[in-house]
């Protein structure tokens, strides 16, 4: 029932076996990603499973006899938001809200895949550099599995509630003294040096489960949506999506493809300056900055894919600034009460700007993908919020307080 698939370098072309442990082609560096034959499956027919990751296991490479490790995963509402629709200028607006997945965020989609395969290797340990996410998410899954996790964070930057899951779920958490970008560097040398399975987004078999997330929103919409917004940051999401839209696509399950629009932060906008340019000169962002720190990355290993992605689909790209992305997620939870944390927000905030600019027309459709939970960063809640005003506990002093002026 699983499909048939190989690894493919996306520079030169060289194909590895399912079973190499390799990050990175051996022949050029170039980017692997995993390649799947077609498989001949109906929407109809998987559509009788349970909503989540493993309803279309028919598209999702996993070896025969394999034990998977999920706590099923996806099957995130998609929620029509007129309200958010009318600020954000477009007749149609969707989210996705990926913060119901188990811990949180989207990253469960691509840990179920990613230490399924870990265990199918006989791995005993796995390892991620993060900022925030990714380490609650593979804690979990690891904990789940059995098998010994580590982590790595750059020191003072990861939000309060993603370092608790890791905390809790038993990881071995490192913190660096140094950015998201050091700290990956860190972890691909440490993971070669000692056999520790990788499961960062440079490891093509996460993906795999990520691009469930395109499969479910045409299930839940019914047909393939004319625009798709997402945040940027290590870009393995942007390729993930797209990749599953195309597969569809070649499946004969779709005829239409969306166009992607990548959204960065201001602050941390390579991918977005190097399309700006249009020189196809990639230069790495030396000490990005934003409030959204889940995409304070400067030097996202997955850039060729985020471009393929978006030069294919012929989609957008902006940035948003900090007070941009505080905006659109407080637009969010007041109007439509989806709690999303900043860099989910990165997506919305792109959809305003793209309407204003003429790039997404008045009367289109589209959905943007809300990456994380609010309850996952509650400090930045209390830094753009601020505190409950604390009264004693009297009739006369809440009185006073609610009706006065
Ligand atoms: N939104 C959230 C909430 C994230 O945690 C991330 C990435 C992204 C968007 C961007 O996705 O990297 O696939 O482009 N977080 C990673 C982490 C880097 O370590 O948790 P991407």
């Amino acid at each position: 029932m699983f499909p048939k698939s190989l690894i493919r370098c996306m520079g030169c072309g060289r194909e590895y076996g399912n079973n190499e442990i390799i990050y990175k082609c051996q022949n050029c560096g170039s980017l692997l990603e995993v390649i799947i034959e077609p498989p001949k499956a109906t929407l109809a027919e998987m559509s009788k499973r349970p909503i989540g990751v493993w309803r279309y296991r028919e598209f999702l490479p996993v070896d025969e006899g394999a034990e998977v490790v999920s706590l099923q995963e996806g099957g995130t509402p998609l929620y029509r938001c007129e309200k958010l629709a009318k600020w954000a200028g477009v007749r149609s607006l969707y989210i996705k809200f990926e913060g119901a997945n188990p811990t949180g965020s989207f990253k469960d989609r691509g840990m179920t895949l990613g230490v399924t395969k870990a265990k199918s290797l006989g791995s005993r340990a796995v390892a991620c550099a993060s900022t925030g996410n990714t380490s609650a998410s593979l804690s979990a899954y690891a904990a789940r599995a059995g098998l010994t996790c580590y982590v790595i964070l750059p020191a003072g930057k990861v939000a309060m509630g993603k370092l608790a899951q890791a905390l809790m779920h038993g990881a071995k958490v490192i913190t660096v003294k140094g950015n998201f970008d050091d700290a990956l560097k860190l972890v691909v040398d440490l993971s070669i040096k000692m056999g520790i399975y990788l499961l960062n987004s440079i490891n093509p078999w996460r993906l795999e489960g990520q691009k469930t997330l395109a499969f479910e929103v045409v299930d839940q919409l019914g047909h393939v949506p004319e625009f798709l917004a997402v945040p940027m940051g290590n870009c393995g999401n942007i390729s993930a999506i797209w990749k599953g839209f195309s597969e569809f696509k070649a499946a004969g399950i779709t005829k239409a493809l969306p166009q992607m629009y990548g959204v960065q932060a201001e602050g941390a906008s390579p991918v977005v300056n190097m399309l700006r340019k249009e020189t196809g000169v990639f230069e790495p962002v030396m000490n990005p900055e934003t409030v959204a720190t889940a995409i304070r990355i400067g030097n996202p290993v997955n850039w060729p894919k985020a471009v393929r992605a978006i030069k294919e689909s012929k989609g957008l790209f902006d940035t948003v600034s900090d007070d941009e992305i505080v905006e659109a997620q407080k637009v969010i939870a007041y109007v439509e009460g989806i709690g999303v944390e900043p860099a989910s927000a990165a997506s919305v905030a792109g959809v305003k700007k793209a309407t204003a600019k003429g790039q997404v027309g008045k009367e289109s459709e589209i959905v943007c993908v809300c990456t994380g939970h609010l309850l996952k960063d509650p400090e930045e809640v209390i830094k753009v919020c601020g505190r409950p005003i604390e009264i004693p506990p009297d009739l006369k002093a809440v009185s006073e307080l609610l009706f006065s002026s």
